[in-house]
């Protein structure tokens, strides 16, 4: 018997143990050498365990609280999942109690000996340390979330308890570690997104990015420990989320959880808009308003890196100057200039327009024959003339679409997409998203109030389990 379980076959026959209730944070010591580590109530433990072929493999557990007979105080480890990245590094060797378990299951009281399923495969836990605390993952447990009390204002946002949600068939849970900030999510907030009816008791957020903790039956493609981000229709805002698999896409390798988490709403919107609907080609011209928004941020880089022509419109200077740096040709600040004026004789092929009103008969002049103006949004009014004839003569669509209301069939066709034609420029640095602020979950009023205030350049993210 080697050291690790000696140490602990008396456990193996230990006395029955009282579940406590989770506890408040309290940092614990870091890792030490030696055969147990020293944990504060949820932690998460990475273990690596050498397995009987020598090869070593990455466990995630979490660290519980627990008392034996005698009232003395003790850390166990449950919900251990396989680990898909193992990095080096590691400096200690585990105090593993309890034998590995199924995805998402909580042990039961006296069940199951302890680091026997890994002895029994020949593992032997090598190394282990403590990741920084996260919200513990148990559905018999409530979650974080931030909820609308009522349609209003950024402080109708409230961070409050909430059923953490368990996957059905064909979903995944994911951990949440950041989730996106995005215009829907205010239009949302205020009760005036397009079919959302009463949303007291929703809880917001389009986007996320963290790490699968369970999979559902027919959610092959994801296990526990993937890092993932994923377009949701809503629910992003809290500490766990659940999320059609097919929504889901691997995180860019060397893409933090909050640029991750800045990608699937505005990529996925910009994609069908600008690419399948607007269909825009290398060599065209695309004209994007709102260019400094993480919509416009997005466009703008994406079509540069295809290859079109990008002019763009934005409320200052600063934020002209950051769109060109993106990869804009053009970047008009339409406070001091007539967008119309400076873009005349450049030949535009696609608009990808969020602000509606007097811009809509700008546009149509603007635009090339066989033009496309695709609208995503009408911030300054949905109604417009245009000339019937005109349009026949000229042969221009007029089009656009809202993304959330759109069926989990199409959002899943579209992933692949997206996996398929935007990942590779993710990888090749030519698409990154550009991060202005982020807040902690809590403050997810003031990320609203920041974000109406049109003051930032890119996209607002929360942080979640910070
Ligand atoms: N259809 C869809 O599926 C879909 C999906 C996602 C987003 N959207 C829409 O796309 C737009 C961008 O979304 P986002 O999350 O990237 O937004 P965002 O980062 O908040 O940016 C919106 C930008 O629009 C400008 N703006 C704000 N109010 C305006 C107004 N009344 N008139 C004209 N411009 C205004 C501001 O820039 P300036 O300072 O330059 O004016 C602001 O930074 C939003 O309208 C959103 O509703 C649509």
């Amino acid at each position: 018997m080697d050291r690790f379980h000696r140490l602990h076959a008396g456990r193996q026959r230990g006395p029955r143990y009282v579940e406590q209730p989770a506890a408040p944070r309290r940092p614990g010591p870091g890792v030490r050498r030696g055969h147990s580590l020293a944990t504060g109530d949820d932690d998460e433990i990475e273990y690596r365990f050498r397995a009987a072929d020598g090869s070593y493999r990455w466990f995630l557990g979490q660290a519980r609280p627990w008392r034996d007979a005698q009232g003395a105080p003790h850390h166990l480890v449950w919900h251990v999942h396989r680990h898909p990245r193992p990095e080096a590094g590691s400096r200690a060797t585990a105090k593993l109690l309890r034998r590995p378990r199924s995805q998402g299951d909580v042990p039961q009281p006296g069940a199951g000996a302890p680091s026997a399923g890994f002895a029994a495969a020949g593992c032997q836990v090598t190394a282990a340390r403590r990741r920084p605390y996260r919200a513990p993952y148990s559905s018999a447990l409530p979650m974080k979330a931030i909820t609308i009390r009522q349609a209003g204002g950024p402080d109708v946002l409230q961070l409050g308890d909430a059923p953490t949600p368990r996957p059905a068939a064909g979903q995944v849970l994911v951990r949440v570690q950041a989730a996106g900030v995005n215009r829907p999510d205010v239009l949302l907030r205020q009760g005036k997104y397009a079919g959302s009816g009463d949303v007291a008791g929703t809880v917001p957020g389009l986007e996320i990015a963290g790490v699968v903790v369970a999979c559902g039956p027919g959610a092959p493609r994801w296990q526990p420990g993937d890092a993932v981000c994923a377009l949701l229709a809503s629910g992003g805002y809290a500490e766990y989320a659940v999320v059609d698999a097919r929504h889901c896409l691997p995180v860019p390798a060397g893409l933090s959880p909050v640029e991750a988490a800045a990608l699937p709403e505005t990529v996925f919107t910009v994609w069908h808009n600008v690419f399948q609907r607007g269909a825009l080609q290398p060599g065209e011209t695309l004209l994007v308003h709102g260019g400094s928004s993480g919509i416009g941020t997005t466009a703008i880089q994406l079509a540069h890196a295809l290859g079109s022509r990008v002019a763009t419109t934005a409320g200052s200077a600063a934020k002209c100057a950051a769109c060109r740096e993106l990869g804009a040709d053009w970047a008009i600040n339409y406070k001091t200039e007539d967008f119309e004026e400076v873009l005349k004789g450049a030949g535009v092929d696609v608009v990808l327009d969020m602000v509606g009103g007097d811009y809509i008969a700008k546009n149509l002049r603007l635009l090339n024959d066989d033009g496309r103006l695709v609208f995503i949004n009408a911030m300054q009014g949905a109604a417009g003339a245009f000339n019937a004839l005109e349009l026949m003569q000229r042969r221009l669509t007029i089009t656009g679409s809202t993304l959330r209301p759109r069926s989990a069939d199409f959002k899943a066709v579209l992933a692949t997409a997206v996996e398929q034609h935007v990942w590779p420029l993710v990888a090749a640095g030519k698409l990154r998203p550009l991060i202005h602020q982020t807040f902690p979950l809590a403050e997810a009023a003031a990320a609203h109030r920041l974000l109406e205030s049109s003051a930032h350049i890119g996209k607002i993210v929360l942080e979640v389990g910070k």
